[in-house]
C-alpha cells in the first residue's frame, strides 16, 4: 500500500478537533496528503464522539454511506478512532464490516506503527490502550492545524468528576495534566509562527495540575501563558463551577490577553437535580460565581451547557432551570436532551421524563436563549469592538467574518488580506447569530 490521501471526519468536542489535527500531522509526516474529498481518499478516519446516543448513531450511519466508496476503491482503508472505541472496546470492529482500523483516544501516538502493520497486510487492526503511557506528550507529534491564527492546546486530558450522566471519564480516562513546560513550549512555538489566539483545552481546566508532583495550578498557568510574546488572546474550556476559584477570577480580570468570555456549564437550575447529577455545587453557589465574574469583568459573556429531561426532573425543577437562565442572561447555551449512556450511574435511574415533555421543555429553553442572545446583542449596537478576522463570511462571502474577545461573530466589509489581523469594528446591527458592523480606523 502506497501512502496516498487521507480524510478525517471529526465529531464532537474541541478535544476531538485537537486530536484530529494531531492525527493529520502524523499522517502528513508519513507522506499522506490531506484531502476533504472522500472520493479521493485512500484512508478515511472517523474521529468519533459518544457523549450522547445521537452522536454515536451519526457515526454508524455515515459509515453505511461510505460503503459505495469502498466498492469503487477496494484499497480504501476505513478507521474508527476517538471516544466510541475508547468506551466500547474491541466490539467496535464488529459493528460494521467496512472498518479496517480501530483505535482509542489513548493511543494516537501508535498511529505510525498501526499504519506500518496495515501496509504489511494486517487486516482488521484494533488497538485500544486504557491510558497513554507516561512520558508521551502530544507536542512530540507534528500537528496539521486548521487555522494559522487560532490554535487549540490541550493542557490536560480526562476527567475525575463522574457526573452521573457522563461517559467522558470512561472515554478519556482519569485526569492527567501536561507538564507546564510542554504546554508553554507548544504555545510559544505557535506564537512564533504567528498564532494570535490559543484556546486551552481540558474537560475541567480548573483542576489543572492537581495530579502533577509540582502543581502549578490553572491561574498560574494562565499567567505564564499571558506572558508569551506575540500572543493576543487566550481562551479556555471547560470550567467546572465547583472548582472555579476567586484566584482565577482575579487573574481573568488582570491578565490582558485572557478574553472576557467564559463557558460555565450549569446543567440544571435545581439543587435536587444537580445533586442527582453529582455536580457538587448548588444553584446558589453557581449564581455567586456569576455575580463575582460580572462584577470583576464588566461585559463578560457567559455561555453554558444544560441538560433537559434528566431523570426525575419535575415541572418545578425545570422551572428553576428557566429562572436560572433568565437570571444569568447567558449569551449562548448548548441545550441537550438527556441521553442515557451505558456504564454511567444515571443509566440505571428509573424515573425517565416523557419524551414529549422533554421536547416541549427543550423548546422553551431554546426560546429563552434566543430572546436573551438577541437582547444582549442589541446592547452592542453603536459600540466599537476589537475583531480578530477569521476570513470570508460563510453566509455572505463578499464580507469578512471575525470574532470579538467576547466571542461574538461580526460580519463586515473589508479586503481579504485582513484575514488574521485585529481590526476595530463599529456594530451597526445586531442579529441573533452574528452582528453587522463597519470598520473604523486602520487595522492594527
Ligand atoms: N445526555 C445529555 N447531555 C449530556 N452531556 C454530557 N453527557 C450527556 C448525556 N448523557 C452534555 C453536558 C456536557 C456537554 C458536553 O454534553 O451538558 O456539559
Ligand atoms: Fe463529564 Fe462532568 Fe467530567 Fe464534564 S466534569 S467531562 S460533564 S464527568
Amino acid at each position: 500500500m502506497e501512502a496516498g490521501s487521507f480524510a478525517i471526519l471529526t465529531y464532537g468536542c474541541q478535544m476531538n478537533k485537537y486530536d484530529s489535527e494531531r492525527i493529520a500531522g502524523i499522517l502528513d509526516k508519513l507522506q499522506y496528503k490531506k484531502t476533504d474529498d472522500l472520493v479521493k481518499a485512500d484512508l478515511i478516519l472517523l474521529n468519533t464522539c459518544t457523549v450522547r446516543e445521537k452522536a454515536d448513531q451519526k457515526v454508524f450511519s455515515k459509515l453505511g454511506r461510505l460503503k459505495k466508496l469502498k466498492k469503487k476503491n477496494p484499497n480504501l482503508l476505513i478507521g474508527v478512532c476517538g471516544c466510541i472505541p475508547q468506551a466500547q472496546g474491541e466490539k467496535v470492529m464488529g459493528r460494521s464490516p467496512l472498518v479496517d482500523l480501530v483505535f482509542g483516544t489513548q493511543n494516537i501516538h501508535q498511529l505510525p506503527e498501526m499504519i506500518t502493520e496495515l501496509k504489511a497486510g494486517k487486516k482488521k487492526l484494533t488497538r485500544i490502550l486504557e491510558a497513554t503511557p507516561d512520558g508521551i506528550d502530544p507536542a512530540e507529534d507534528p500537528f496539521l492545524r486548521e487555522s494559522e491564527k487560532q490554535g487549540w492546546v490541550s493542557i490536560m486530558t480526562g476527567c475525575d468528576n463522574f457526573c452521573s450522566y457522563c461517559i467522558v471519564p470512561y472515554t478519556r480516562g482519569r485526569e492527567r495534566s501536561r507538564q507546564p513546560n510542554d504546554i508553554l513550549n507548544e504555545i510559544g512555538s505557535l506564537a512564533k509562527k504567528g498564532y494570535m489566539e490559543v484556546t486551552l483545552l481540558g474537560q475541567n481546566v480548573n483542576s489543572y495540575g492537581r495530579d502533577l508532583s509540582d502543581p502549578l495550578g490553572f491561574p498560574k498557568l494562565l499567567e505564564e501563558v499571558n506572558s508569551i510574546q506575540g500572543l493576543e488572546r487566550i481562551r479556555f474550556v471547560t470550567s467546572h463551577p465547583k472548582d472555579l476559584s476567586d484566584e482565577l477570577i482575579e487573574k481573568m480580570q488582570k491578565l490582558d490577553k485572557v478574553c472576557e468570555s467564559l463557558h460555565l456549564p450549569l446543567q440544571s437550575g435545581s439543587d435536587k437535580i444537580l445533586e442527582k447529577m453529582n455536580r457538587l455545587y448548588t444553584n446558589h453557589q453557581y449564581m455567586e460565581i456569576v455575580g463575582k465574574l460580572k462584577k470583576a469583568i464588566p461585559g463578560i459573556t457567559l455561555s453554558t451547557d444544560i441538560i433537559v429531561g434528566f431523570p426525575g426532573e419535575s415541572d418545578d425543577d425545570f422551572s428553576k432551570t428557566e429562572q436560572a437562565m433568565l437570571h444569568v442572561g447567558f449569551d449562548s447555551s448548548f441545550i441537550f436532551k438527556y441521553s442515557p449512556r451505558t456504564g454511567t450511574a444515571a443509566a440505571s435511574f428509573k424515573d425517565l421524563v416523557d419524551e414529549k415533555l422533554v421536547s416541549e421543555r427543550f423548546g422553551r429553553l431554546e426560546s429563552i436563549q434566543k430572546e436573551t442572545t438577541f437582547k444582549n446583542n442589541k446592547l452592542l449596537e453603536g459600540k466599537s469592538v476589537e475583531v480578530l478576522v477569521e476570513g470570508e463570511s460563510k453566509t455572505n462571502p463578499e464580507k469578512l467574518m471575525g470574532r470579538t474577545r467576547s466571542n461574538k461573530i461580526i460580519i463586515f466589509e473589508g479586503p481579504e488580506k485582513l484575514k488574521g489581523s485585529l481590526v476595530e469594528v463599529e456594530i451597526t446591527r445586531a442579529g441573533l447569530y452574528s452582528l453587522d458592523g463597519h470598520m473604523v480606523g486602520s487595522p492594527n
